[in-house]
């Protein structure tokens, strides 16, 4: 595996390669590497000549020093597991080559209602720091494809918009979350649970599984003959009463503090009134155990 450090350098490196008329796969990582990542670049190696990954722990994503302060940096272990999955290139740029002028001088893309919803709710600034270094990630890297993980679902939105907006040619796949046997969705923050938490995190995704077991009866609940008024105002309540439920299930473990239980159209992840079997909807959960905070989602 070569590792860049440098933008000039990986730049040279694209254009030799798309001279060579090679697709490149990149997976933009802060490290902390677990199987999901490693997904990410298997996918990438299946569906490009050559897979970049990056590693970059961005000071400007994250809302609270804390969490930055404390986030795993174990780059020599993720040297391994990016050598075993044999990824080409790994991009190692520094801080003062990504943020030049320090991190003050954002020029944020507005996003709208995706950047205020959920996380970005709960994660003021979050996005802009993400899409900010996804942006100058993607300006040095310009992949053909671009892979991310689903349990990052609002940040792969986000991106999409970026590329759209940015008029990029990248393409981007989104992989499924990979869980651990109990079910717990993947994430470099998973380690800092403590035993007993980590042990009790995977109420979350139990939590999941029984949105998507009631939206899947509701659908079905109405059968033909529903008029379509009637539908759209049951299904309204029953939407806000299953959030209630699960946020609420959730919630009554002592361990947890939950942010959110939202049940979102997975296109736009805007609310929905009506649960028609026909629009696409995702169900997305925030929660803090142990104090980590957690996100998961699930397609329903
Ligand atoms: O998902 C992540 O690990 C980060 O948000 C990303 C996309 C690498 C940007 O720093």
């Amino acid at each position: 595996m070569q590792i860049i450090k440098t933008i000039k350098e990986i730049n040279n490196q694209v254009v030799v390669l798309k001279k060579e008329g090679k697709n490149i796969g990149f997976a933009p990582t802060m490290g902390a590497l677990h199987a999901g990542h490693i997904t990410l670049i298997r996918q990438s190696r299946k569906e490009n000549d050559v897979t970049v990954c990056s590693i970059f722990v961005n000071p400007t994503q994250f809302n609270d020093p804390k969490d930055f302060d404390k986030y795993p940096i174990t780059l020599e272990k993720d040297m391994q597991q990016l050598v075993a999955a044999k990824c080409d290139i790994l991009f190692l740029p520094s801080v003062a080559e990504m943020y030049p002028k320090g991190y003050g001088n954002k020029e944020k893309l507005d996003f709208g209602f995706l950047n205020n919803t959920l996380e970005g709710e709960f994660r003021p600034g979050h996005f802009d720091g993400m899409a900010q270094i996804v942006e100058k990630l993607l300006l040095a890297v310009e992949p053909t494809r671009l892979y991310m993980g689903q349990k990052d679902y609002q940040q792969a939105m986000i991106c999409t918009e970026l590329i759209k907006k940015r008029k990029m040619k990248t393409k981007l796949v989104l992989c499924p979350i990979k869980r651990e046997k109990d079910g717990l969705a993947m994430s470099s923050r998973n380690v800092r649970l403590d035993k007993r938490s980590r042990a009790k995190a995977v109420e979350i995704v139990k939590v999941l599984r029984g949105v998507k077991r009631v939206v899947g009866q509701q659908t079905t609940d109405h059968g033909p003959r529903a008029t379509a008024s009637r539908r759209s105002t049951v299904d309204g309540q029953r939407i806000a009463d299953i959030e209630q439920k699960a946020f609420k299930k959730l919630s009554s473990f002592p361990e947890f503090k939950v942010e959110y239980v939202a049940i979102r159209n997975a296109k736009t992840l805007r609310s929905v009134k009506v649960i028609d079997g026909k629009t696409p909807l995702v169900a997305l959960v925030a929660a803090w155990i142990g104090g980590v905070r957690l996100i998961d989602n699930m397609l329903l």
